[in-house]
């Protein structure tokens, strides 16, 4: 059984409440942070713990909070990323709806070490249960003398508020969450600068997402230290994966970091292997946003090695063998998925979230869509199968933010290792049509 640091007490009747949550040891990072460190000690800790970023791209925190300017006299603000949305991810939404003192404590521990005194949980809009038990969490944790004003007596002040997200993907992309919480269109900026030295109302700003602020409380009650020594190489601590697709035991796990991906497919502890004796045949590991990996590469790498939950491990081969630990979207896929129309399915989306200020991004992934719709429906060519390729090249690294790249990485994944399925597609006209399950229009 693995250490679990978020969800130890996620079954305990009560935890989304402040007494339970206290009861069971919760706040005494605050009191630690705020009555025997300083705000330097409290990043040096998140520093030596390892911990990287775990909305999606991994930057190593402590490090990003380092890069924050201290300009005299300007407001520094905390902005926590809750506008969960990445297609096969839901551990933060879990995380918020069952333990939400663990992030009001987070953010407490977070906005001190960072020295803001106003910071804010932006959550995803259709969240309102989630937005209603942020507040309602907030509003204990501060009759409890936790928020406000002189907290603990420390002559530290904070206040946090929740801003619910503006319903949109691209919202969580961290400078279109700036622009949104400004009040504004939620419009990626170009980057740099980086939110860290101009963000929130042109301000130095950290943005980091719900589980990397959670994780500030274990690593300052036990030790940057003793964090790090879970997990692997630079993946150190635990991680919480959405897991879902053709799986016995769908959920959110919380893993240390390092167990084989076959075992957290396979075991009970977690995947309960695949559903229906079904055989394994592709796997999303981090979100919509990765390249599909083919079940050849699923639980060996390339190059023979144990494919690890871990970041290195996952992106072992690069972009030709490897994924990414992404999102800790985990979605598995069994032998009569059809790869075509699961890409055609991520373009969709991908086409319909695109904020549209970059021609490759707004032109590219409506024409990803509708080639692959085209092929899905068994009206392609050989020729179409180039063009996707020829497209998804085209919007990769020249667009203003990731979601472009997000948009292409899947397609090229899927032509990559399942040609053949497109091929199939092309050749068999007739048959495409006829498993097209009477979703062919949407
Ligand atoms: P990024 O790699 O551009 O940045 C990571 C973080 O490091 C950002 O906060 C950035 O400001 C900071 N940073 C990087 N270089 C810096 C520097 N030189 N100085 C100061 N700060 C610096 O990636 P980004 O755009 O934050 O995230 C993309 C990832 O988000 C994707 O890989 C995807 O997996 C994930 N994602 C997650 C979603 C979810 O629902 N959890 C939704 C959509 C995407
Ligand atoms: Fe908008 Fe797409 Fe450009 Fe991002 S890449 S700024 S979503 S058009």
């Amino acid at each position: 059984m693995g250490r679990k640091l978020l969800l130890e007490h996620i079954n305990e009747p009560g935890i989304n409440t402040f007494a339970v949550y206290r009861q069971k040891g919760g706040y005494r990072a605050v009191e630690k942070a705020l009555k025997t460190m300083s705000p330097d000690d409290v990043v040096e800790e998140v520093k030596k713990s390892g911990l990287r970023g775990r909305g999606g791209a991994g930057f190593p925190t402590g490090m990003k909070w380092s890069f924050l300017a201290k300009p005299e006299g300007v407001p520094r603000y905390l902005v926590c990323n809750g506008d969960e949305s990445e297609p096969g991810t839901f551990k933060d939404r879990y995380l918020m709806t069952h333990i939400p003192h663990a992030l009001v404590e987070g953010m407490i521990v977070s906005s001190y070490a960072l020295g803001a005194n106003t910071s804010y949980i932006y959550v995803r809009g259709e969240m309102m249960p989630q937005i209603r038990i942020l507040e309602n969490a907030i509003a204990e944790a501060k009759a409890a003398g936790f928020l406000g004003n002189n907290i603990l007596g420390t002559g530290y002040n904070l206040e946090i508020y929740v801003q619910p997200g503006g319903g949109a993907y691209i919202c969580g992309e961290e400078t279109a969450l700036l622009e949104s919480l400004e009040g504004k269109r939620g419009n990626p900026r170009i980057k740099p600068p980086f939110p860290a030295i101009a963000g929130l109302y042109g301000c130095p700003t950290v943005v980091n997402n719900v589980e990397s602020i959670a994780a500030t409380v274990p690593i300052i009650n036990d030790g940057g230290e003793e964090y790090a020594k879970i997990g692997i190489e630079r993946s150190t601590g635990t991680k919480l994966i959405s897991a879902s697709g053709n799986i016995n035991k769908p959920g959110v796990y919380e893993i240390e970091l390092g167990v084989p991906v076959e075992e957290f497919i396979y075991s009970d502890e977690y995947c309960g292997g695949i559903a229906n004796g079904k055989k394994l045949k592709a796997l999303v590991a981090g979100g919509s946003s990765v390249p599909i990996l083919p079940a050849n590469l699923i639980t060996k790498t390339a190059t023979g090695n144990p494919r690890l939950m871990t970041y290195e491990s996952l992106a072992d081969g690069g972009f030709q063998t490897g994924s990414m630990m992404g999102s800790g979207g985990f979605i598995v896929f069994d032998e009569d998925q059809c790869i075509v129309r699961n890409t055609w399915n991520f373009a969709r989306f991908y086409h319909h979230e695109s904020c549209g200020q970059c021609s490759p991004c707004r032109e590219g992934t409506g024409w990803m869509e509708k080639v692959l719709h085209k092929i899905e429906l068994g009206h392609g060519s050989m020729e179409d199968i180039d063009l996707l390729w020829d497209i998804q090249r085209k919007i990769e690294g020249n667009t203003i933010c990731p979601l472009g790249d997000a948009a292409a990485w899947p397609v090229a994944a899927a032509i990559r290792h399942f040609r053949d399925e497109f091929e199939w597609h092309v050749l068999n006209p007739q048959e495409s049509q006829t498993r097209n399950y009477g979703l062919a229009h949407y």
